[in-house]
């Protein structure tokens, strides 16, 4: 392969541009195209990158126009949104973030990018790091839930994941973080919406993530559609150019998103696409997702003096470096070359079972009604979800198949083969005219009679979650609410326990659901052993483990409710009336973060926290003895927040510093050590620099962010 200098000294403005822009291959061929025919484009070398475009032989044929009969052979850059799972799709982001083990994110990155590259991709639009407090919002189901610790975490364990450490390895993907930044601040919770949020939010949460996935290598990374406080990100300067690339060094590929540097003219930005695309180019976005103004623009940009042919090829240089080290000039066809083999692909449905079942969170069990007792024989397995394998994905499932995914009633009937399983759905996911829902219910509540247990799966279609979803009523979807409420009422005058699996893509605001059903399983969307790992749970094969990465409101009044909220001037106290509440709800979560049952409870204890004074070079040391007196093994997941009581800003009354875990059998007792770096205390300033403050840190350890639950003790942090 010639040098980049010596390619970029060959190429053309319009191969130049080329490089900077990115087409839907589906889109071009199916729809209105956006280069007249992609093809030619590639062939002339006036489009160096495409999305949706997979599968071995697609991808090859497109890379062969480019690398065979372009004038310079410059290999194309193929994205897809690979987000949680390629043709094997396991749970969804949010479900995922749940199990807080990041050696399972990170492992379902790796397969996911073996699956994906297998089949010839080579970049993927993940990991979606914006961390988002509003269950309004549809995306909140992408991306790492409410905390900016965890979104660091996850940001380390996905790049890794996607990439390894040799990004030009066949089976390794590019990653692009995205949606840079602080998407999921959107007001109202509402899609796209604009973002109206203080500097010090910015860089305490939303900012976090980010910079651990550039710290990891990230190769890319893409700014959201949003605006921050009124500078669109596709244009933004100070968050891009010298945030980004300055104060982080990012070295890597900045990529819009789809259409969002046209999009500059609504936001009121840009009078036309030339300075749009001026706009974008001169914050250092360096390829054009599907807005062709790059190409088109540019060039009169270019004579405007509005942009400089060095900043065109700096973001070229950019792009063909990225191409250079995943390895597309020294072989093209590389990623797609070697089908997987048959055992890869069985084991990965493994995997896949196994995560969906440490995913699941038991938010109530009333009187131990789950597991199912084994002289449960007949089941009452009712609602629009018991049977409904395309849903099981949930949002961005890329090339996974919802027809393959496995039902809660497969899943059931295989799991419980002597058990009689009588099925209806009861109702429609959504409403329906025309349908004799009247019918349906009845026929679905007579079902009830012959049962042992009745078990309601409920919640939201995958197209009500994920992006340009969101929701002003983050409850069940119509018209489940009165078939649920029927069934109820119906087993409740039978005597008989209601079991509630809930689907959705954020925590849904159902506390009369919570109320009155004997339990309730949050599953989220699992994926594609959506009904293998529910049936585990329902059985009792597994104890739940997973915990909410969310905050579970009571009331949408509530939104948005999340542990890392700062104190008031007058923190609630119930004997006084002036102090910070509602009069009609309560302050807190129906669920803190981490919530999340099994079947059995570890007791905690001997709180030690070491050393009892710390200076900026040491590692606090949190040890806790924890002991399972149940009879079945549990998984226990402990969270180590910090207050600091007094600092020159106020402080978040809960800031997550770690998390871990630890398997006890029946009976057994065990110690969990987690350690902090000091450097991790520190806090930003009124500058926004981090500031060590020496005086007392209080430490608090439990199973979730609800403070009832939560072991104390302090430390004092020392100057040196
Ligand atoms: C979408 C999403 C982004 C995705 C891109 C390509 O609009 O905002 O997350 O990666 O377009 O599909």
């Amino acid at each position: 392969m010639p040098s980049i200098d010596t390619l970029l000294a060959q190429m053309t403005l319009a191969e130049k541009l080329g490089q900077l822009t990115m087409t839907a291959a589906g889109y071009a061929v199916t729809g209105p195209v956006v280069a007249g025919d992609t093809t030619q484009a590639i062939r002339e070398g006036s489009v160096g990158n495409l999305l949706n475009l997979f599968g071995a032989e697609a991808v090859h044929a497109a890379q062969r126009l480019a690398v065979e009969e372009s004038r310079l052979k410059i290999p194309l850059l193929l994205g897809l949104d690979v987000i949680h799972g390629y043709r094997t799709i396991f749970p969804v982001p949010l479900a995922e973030t749940g199990i807080f083990d990041p050696q399972v994110w990170a492992l379902t990155a790796r397969e996911a990018a073996r699956e994906a590259s297998a089949e010839g991709v080579a970049l993927t639009f993940a990991p979606m790091l914006d961390v988002a407090r509003d269950p309004r919002w549809g995306r909140i189901v992408e991306g790492p839930g409410e905390d900016p610790y965890v979104g660091r975490c996850l940001a380390q364990a996905k790049v890794r994941g996607w990439q390894t450490a040799r990004l030009e390895s066949a089976d390794a993907l590019a990653a692009c973080a995205k949606h840079f930044c602080a998407y999921g601040a959107v007001t109202a919770g509402r899609e796209y919406a604009p973002v109206d949020i203080s500097a010090r939010t910015l860089h305490e949460v939303y900012l976090q993530p980010f910079a651990a996935a550039v710290a990891a290598g990230v190769a890319a990374v893409m700014p959201a559609f949003t605006d921050m406080d009124g500078t669109p990100m596709t244009a933004h300067v100070a968050l891009l150019r010298d945030h980004l690339r300055g104060r982080l060094g990012f070295r890597g590929v900045i990529i819009s998103d789809y259409h969002a540097i046209a999009e500059l003219m609504n936001h009121g930005v840009a009078s036309d696409l030339t300075e749009a695309a001026a706009l974008a180019l001169r914050a250092g976005v360096d390829v054009d997702m599907m807005s062709d103004a790059y190409r088109t623009a540019l060039p009169e940009a270019l004579d405007h003096g509005l942009v400089t042919m060095a900043q065109i090829d700096a973001a070229v240089r950019r792009v063909l470096e990225l191409k250079e080290r995943l390895g597309l000039f020294a072989d093209p066809y590389r990623r797609g070359s070697t089908p997987e083999r048959a055992a890869a692909l069985s084991g990965r449905r493994a995997l896949a079972r196994t995560v969906a079942a440490r995913s699941l969170v038991l938010l109530s069990n009333v009187r131990q009604t789950l597991p199912l007792a084994p002289s449960v024989r007949t089941l009452a397995l009712l609602g629009p979800l018991a049977d409904a394998p395309a849903q099981m994905h949930g949002p961005w499932s890329a090339a996974g198949d919802p027809s393959k995914a496995v039902s809660v009633l497969a899943g059931l009937r295989e799991r419980l083969p002597q058990a009689h399983i009588a099925h209806a759905a009861g109702v429609a996911l959504r409403t329906q005219p025309g349908t004799d829902a009247l019918a349906a219910q009845q026929a679905a509540l007579q079902l009830c009679d012959a049962a042992d247990v009745i078990i309601l799966c409920l919640g939201e279609s995958a197209t009500q979650s994920g992006e340009a979803a969101s929701r002003a009523h983050p409850e069940l979807p119509e018209p489940q609410r009165p078939f649920a409420e029927a069934v109820v009422a119906r087993a409740r005058a039978l005597g008989k326990p209601v079991v509630v699996v809930l689907f959705s893509g954020r925590p849904l605001v159902v506390p009369w659901l919570i109320e009155q059903a004997q339990a309730v399983l949050a599953a989220w969307f699992p994926g594609s052993e959506a009904g293998h790992a529910i049936a585990e749970i329902l059985s009792g094969e597994r104890s739940p483990s997973g915990r909410t990465p969310v905050s579970w409101p009571r009331a949408v009044g509530q939104i948005p409710v999340f542990f890392g909220e700062r104190p008031s001037g007058r923190p609630y106290n119930p004997r006084d009336f002036y102090t910070t509440k509602y009069l009609d709800e309560s302050n807190d979560p129906l669920f803190a973060f981490g919530h999340g049952l099994g079947y059995g409870e570890c007791a905690r204890g001997n709180l030690q926290l070491t050393p009892a004074q710390l200076t900026q070079a040491d590692t606090l040391e949190v040890r806790v003895e924890v002991h399972n007196p149940g009879e079945r093994t549990l998984e226990e997941t402990l969270f180590v927040f910090t207050h600091l009581p007094v600092a020159s800003v106020t402080q978040p009354r809960l800031t997550l510093q770690g998390f871990g875990k630890i398997t006890l059998g029946a009976g057994e007792r065990g110690t969990l050590t987690l350690h902090v770096p000091a450097t991790q205390l520190r806090f930003l300033g009124p500058d926004l620099e981090p500031l060590w403050r020496p005086g007392t840190l209080q430490v608090f350890v439990g199973p979730s962010a609800e403070r009832s639950r939560l072991l104390c003790g302090s430390i004092e942090l020392r100057a040196s």
